[in-house]
C-alpha cells in the first residue's frame, strides 16, 4: 500500500511517498528556515506563504522521485495538530482538494505520531511496545507506544520544549537559528564542566522543565558582561548540551527502568543532537535494553514519518471526510 505523506506544521514543505509504512520511496523537502534564520526563529506569516508557494511543486516532485502518479497512491496523509496553524491549513487544505479530486482517502495525522513513525523507517525490524523520548522546537513527552496508534504520556516538559531551549539559548549566545546544530557545533570545542549550570527541580518523576536552564545560561552572560567580559561560547553551549541532554537522558532511562522497557527510542528534532543519543545509548545498554534512534534525516520534520503513520491511521480506519479542519494544539 502507498502513502503520500504531506507535512506543513513549521518552517519545512514536505511530501515523500512510503510503501506499506516501512519502506521509503521518495523524500522531498521545501524549507524557509535560511529566511526564517534572518529572524532569529520561524515567523509563522512568512512560513504558510512559503507552504503556499511550494507545496505543489513539492507533492509533484515525491511521485515524481518515486515514479508514481496520484493514480498509484492509496490514501493521502497530512499531518493536521499540532502546529502553526497557518502553516498546517496549507498542508490539509492541499491534501484535501488533492484527495477530492483524485478519489483517494484522507488521512490526518498527528505530528508527534509521525516523528515516532520515523523510526519505522529506519528501523523495519522495530514494533511497538516500546518507550520513545519525542523532543522537537514544540514538545519533550516520554511516551509509552502501546501499539501503531494508542500511545501513553508518562513525562513531558512544564515549560520550555527540549527544542525551544536549544534555540533561545542560541540567540543568547548570538549563534545562528537554528540553535540544536549550531548550539552542537560551538559545544564540540567547548569544556562541558566550564559553566555550573543547575538542574531545574520539577513536580512529576518524569517530567522535564528547562526554563531555568535557559535562564541560568542568560545570567551568565549578563555576569560576564557586567565585569566587561564575555563568556566562552563554546563552554557555555558545551555545558548546557551536557546539562539539557544528561536531563532528558535520565528522565528516559528512569522510565525505562522503571517500566521494564526492552525498546527504548528517541525522536524528534533533538534526536538529532548526538550528546543526546551517546547517553541514551550507552544508558540503555547497561538496562539492557535496545536502543533505536532514527536517521538524521528523519529526526526533522520531513513527509516520510507523516506517510509512514498515514499508513498505521489508515489501517485501523481513521480516515477523514472534507470537514478535517487543522489544530494548533492536540494530545497524542
Ligand atoms: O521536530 P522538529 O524538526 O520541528 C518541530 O516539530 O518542532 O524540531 C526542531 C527542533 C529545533 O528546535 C532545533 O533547534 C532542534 O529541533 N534540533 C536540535 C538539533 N537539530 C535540530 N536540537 C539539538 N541538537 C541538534 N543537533
Ligand atoms: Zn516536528
Amino acid at each position: 500500500m502507498i502513502i503520500l505523506g504531506i507535512e506543513s506544521t513549521c518552517d519545512e514543505t514536505a511530501a515523500a511517498l512510503v510503501e506499506d509504512g516501512r519502506h521509503l520511496l521518495s523524500n522531498v523537502i521545501s524549507t524557509s528556515v535560511k529566511e526564517q534564520a534572518l529572524y532569529g526563529g520561524v515567523v509563522p506569516e512568512i512560513a504558510s506563504r512559503r507552504h503556499c508557494e511550494f507545496i505543489s511543486a513539492t507533492v509533484k516532485k515525491a511521485l515524481l522521485d518515486a515514479g508514481k502518479t496520484i493514480d498509484d497512491v492509496d490514501a493521502v496523509a497530512v499531518t493536521f495538530a499540532p502546529g502553526l496553524i497557518g502553516a498546517v491549513l496549507v498542508g490539509v487544505n492541499f491534501a484535501k482538494g488533492l484527495a477530492y479530486s483524485a478519489g483517494k482517502p484522507l488521512v490526518p495525522v498527528h505530528h508527534l505520531r509521525g516523528h515516532i513513525a520515523a523510526l519505522y523507517l529506519t528501523h523495519p525490524e522495530l514494533k511497538p511496545p516500546f518507550l520513545c523520548l519525542v523532543a522537537s522546537g514544540g514538545h519533550s513527552h516520554i511516551v509509552e507506544v502501546q501499539d501503531y496508534t494508542h500511545y501513553h504520556i508518562l513525562g513531558h516538559t512544564v515549560d520550555d520544549a527540549a527544542g525551544e531551549a536549544f534555540d533561545k539559548v542560541a540567540r543568547t549566545l548570538g549563534l545562528p537559528y537554528p540553535g540544536g546544530p549550531s548550539v552542537a557545533a560551538a559545544a564540540k570545542t567547548g569544556d562541558t564542566k566550564a559553566y555550573r549550570l543547575p538542574v531545574p527541580h520539577v513536580e512529576g518523576k518524569y517530567n522535564v522543565s528547562f526554563s531555568g536552564l535557559k535562564t541560568a545560561v542568560l545570567n551568565e552572560v549578563n555576569k560576564a558582561q557586567m565585569k566587561g567580559e564575555e563568556v566562552n561560547v563554546p563552554d557555555l553551549a558545551a555545558s548546557f548540551q551536557e546539562r539539557i541532554a544528561g536531563i532528558l537522558a535520565e528522565k528516559l532511562l528512569l522510565a525505562a527502568a522503571d517500566t521494564g522497557a526492552k525498546q527504548v527510542c528517541l525522536a524528534g528534532g533533538v534526536a538529532a543532537n548526538g550528546r543526546l543519543r551517546q547517553l541514551v545509548n550507552d544508558g540503555a545498554q547497561k538496562l539492557g535494553a535496545k536502543v533505536y534512534l532514527p536517521e538524521l534525516k528523519f529526526c526533522g520534520d520531513n513527509g516520510a514519518m507523516i506517510a509512514a503513520q498515514g499508513y498505521y491511521q489508515y489501517i485501523a480506519g481513521h480516515t477523514a471526510g472534507l470537514e478535517l479542519n487543522g489544530l494548533p494544539t492536540l494530545p497524542i
